[in-house]
C-alpha cells in the first residue's frame, strides 16, 4: 500500500477500507508515514468526510495503536464518564463519589486543562499530596476497595491519537466530526470500561458551538460505542454559560464539595443527575431514571457521597481533612468585585472569554508546560436570566497577582451582554441520545 494512493482516494471522495485505515494508523504511529502525508489525508477527510464504517475503523485502529486496558480484575460493571470540555465543568468531581457511594465502580482516565477549558487532574491536585499516576495494581485495588479511581491518561493509551491530535491542532483539522469522535472514543474504548456516558457540551464555551453539530457528534460517538460492544449514551448539555458558579481549580473543588453537601447549583446538579442516571442504569443499579435520581439524592442527603469523596482523596494520597474543611484548600490572596456598568437582564455570556480570564489569572495553561496557580479563578454572582442594576456585583475575581487581575477584570466586564427585556436562561440538558 502507498499513502499517496490513499490520499488520492480520499481526495476524490472514495471510501477507505478497513485494511487501508489499519495500515495507515499503524504506519503513522510507527513514524513510517510522515506528518506531511498525514496532514494531507486529514485535510482530505475534512473536505470529503468519512462514513460510519470508516469512522468506526479509524476509532478501532487508534484504540489498538497502544495498550487496551483489561479491567476484568475489577468486580462489577465498570462505567466511565467523559465530557467534551467546557468552562466550570466540575461534574466528574461530584459524579464520581456519588456513583461510587452507590456501589458502582467508576474507572476514570482524565486529562489536564488546556487553553480556556479546565481538566479534572488539575482540580484533584488541589488536594495536598494527591497522586494521579497510580500503578495498575494500586488502581485496581482502589476501585475494588472504594469503587472509585481517577488517574491521568498514560502515554501508552491510544498513542496514535496523541500524534494525530497534535498534528490536527496545527493544521486546522480539529473540527471534523469523524476525527473528533474517533479521537475521543479510541481513548474511551482503550480505557476498558463496560459502559460509557458522554457529556457533549454545546455553546460558545464548548468545542461544538452549534447545537446541530453537537447532536451529530453525540450520535456518531454513541453509534461507535454501541458498535464496539459498549453501552453508550450521550447527553448534549449547555455551555452557553459556565457550569455552576465557580471557575478555577480550587474554587471548583470547593463548589463540588458544596454539591456533595447538598448545596450544589441547579445547573451543575441537572448535569450530574442526567449523566449519573445513565451510569446507574447501565450498571444495573437502578430500574429507571427516576429511581436513579432518587438514589443519587439519597447518598448526597445522607453524606455518604461526601464521605466517599474523602475516602477517595485519601486512597490517592491526598488529605481528606480538606474535604471536610474546604478552607484548607488553596486560597487566593485577593478577592476583587466586578461591577455591572448598567441595568438589565443578563442575556449573553462570552463563556470562552471567561475561561480565558481564568487562564490569564494563572488558573489555566497557554502552553502544555505552563505551571498553574490552583487558587485563582472567578465566582459568578449572576448568570444568564438575572436582572442586575448598575453597580451590582456581577462576579468576583480571586487573584494572587493584581496586574493579572486587572487584565482578567477587563475581559470579564466585556463578557456579559444585557437586555431591557426579560430573558430566560437556557435549559442545561438539551438532548439525550442513546442510539
Ligand atoms: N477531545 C479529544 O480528545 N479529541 C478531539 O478531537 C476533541 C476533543
Amino acid at each position: 500500500m502507498r499513502m499517496y494512493d490513499l490520499i488520492e482516494k480520499k481526495k476524490e471522495g472514495g471510501v477507505l477500507s478497513t485494511e487501508e485505515i489499519q495500515w495507515m494508523i499503524k504506519g503513522y504511529t510507527a513514524d513510517q508515514i510522515p506528518d506531511y502525508q498525514m496532514s494531507a489525508m486529514l485535510m482530505a477527510i475534512c473536505f470529503q468526510g468519512m462514513n460510519e464504517q470508516e469512522t468506526l475503523d479509524l476509532t478501532l485502529a487508534m484504540r489498538d495503536s497502544g495498550e487496551v486496558l483489561d479491567l476484568s480484575a475489577i468486580h462489577g460493571v465498570k462505567v466511565d464518564k467523559h465530557s467534551t470540555g467546557g468552562v466550570g465543568d466540575k461534574t466528574s468531581l461530584v459524579l464520581g463519589p456519588v456513583i461510587a457511594a452507590l456501589g458502582v465502580p467508576v474507572v476514570k482516565m482524565s486529562g489536564r486543562g488546556l487553553g480556556h477549558t479546565g481538566g479534572t487532574i488539575d482540580k484533584l491536585e488541589c488536594f495536598r499530596g494527591f497522586q494521579t499516576g497510580l500503578s495498575d495494581q494500586k488502581f485496581f485495588e482502589n476501585v475494588n476497595r472504594i469503587r472509585l479511581a481517577i488517574a491521568g491518561q498514560t502515554a501508552e493509551l491510544a498513542p496514535a491519537d496523541k500524534k494525530l491530535y497534535a498534528l490536527r491542532d496545527v493544521t486546522a483539522t480539529v473540527a471534523q466530526r469523524s476525527l473528533i469522535a474517533s479521537s475521543i472514543m479510541s481513548k474511551k474504548l482503550a480505557s476498558g470500561s463496560d459502559a460509557i456516558v458522554l457529556d457533549v457540551k454545546t455553546g460558545n464555551g464548548a468545542f461544538m458551538k452549534n447545537e446541530e453539530d453537537a447532536i451529530a457528534l453525540a450520535r456518531t460517538m454513541v453509534r461507535i460505542g454501541n458498535m464496539a460492544g459498549k453501552k453508550t449514551a450521550a447527553i448534549v448539555t449547555d455551555m452557553s454559560q459556565p457550569l455552576g458558579d465557580m471557575v478555577g481549580n480550587s474554587l471548583e473543588v470547593i463548589e463540588a464539595i458544596q454539591a456533595l453537601n447538598g448545596n450544589g447549583p441547579e445547573d451543575l446538579m441537572d448535569d450530574v443527575y442526567a449523566l449519573g442516571s445513565y451510569m446507574l442504569l447501565f450498571a444495573g443499579a437502578a430500574a429507571d431514571r427516576n429511581q436513579a435520581v432518587r438514589k443519587m439524592k439519597d447518598v448526597i442527603a445522607s453524606k455518604q457521597a461526601l464521605h466517599k469523596m474523602a475516602e477517595f482523596v485519601e486512597a490517592q494520597g491526598g488529605d481528606p481533612a480538606q474535604v471536610y474543611d474546604p478552607s484548607l484548600l488553596p486560597q487566593a490572596a485577593h478577592k476583587i468585585p466586578v461591577y455591572a456598568a448598567g441595568d438589565g437582564y443578563i442575556c449573553g455570556m462570552e463563556t470562552e472569554q471567561i475561561g480565558v480570564a481564568c487562564m490569564l489569572l494563572g488558573g489555566g495553561r497557554r502552553i502544555k508546560d505552563d505551571v498553574i496557580d490552583p487558587a485563582v479563578g472567578i465566582e459568578l454572582v449572576h448568570k444568564k436570566g438575572a436582572y442586575v442594576k448598575k453597580g451590582d456585583i456581577l462576579s468576583y475575581i480571586y487573584a494572587n497577582d493584581l496586574e493579572k487581575a486587572g487584565e482578567a477584570k477587563a475581559l470579564l466586564q466585556k463578557s456579559y451582554t444585557f437586555s431591557d427585556t426579560e430573558y430566560t436562561a437556557p435549559e442545561t440538558i438539551h438532548e439525550v441520545i442513546t442510539e
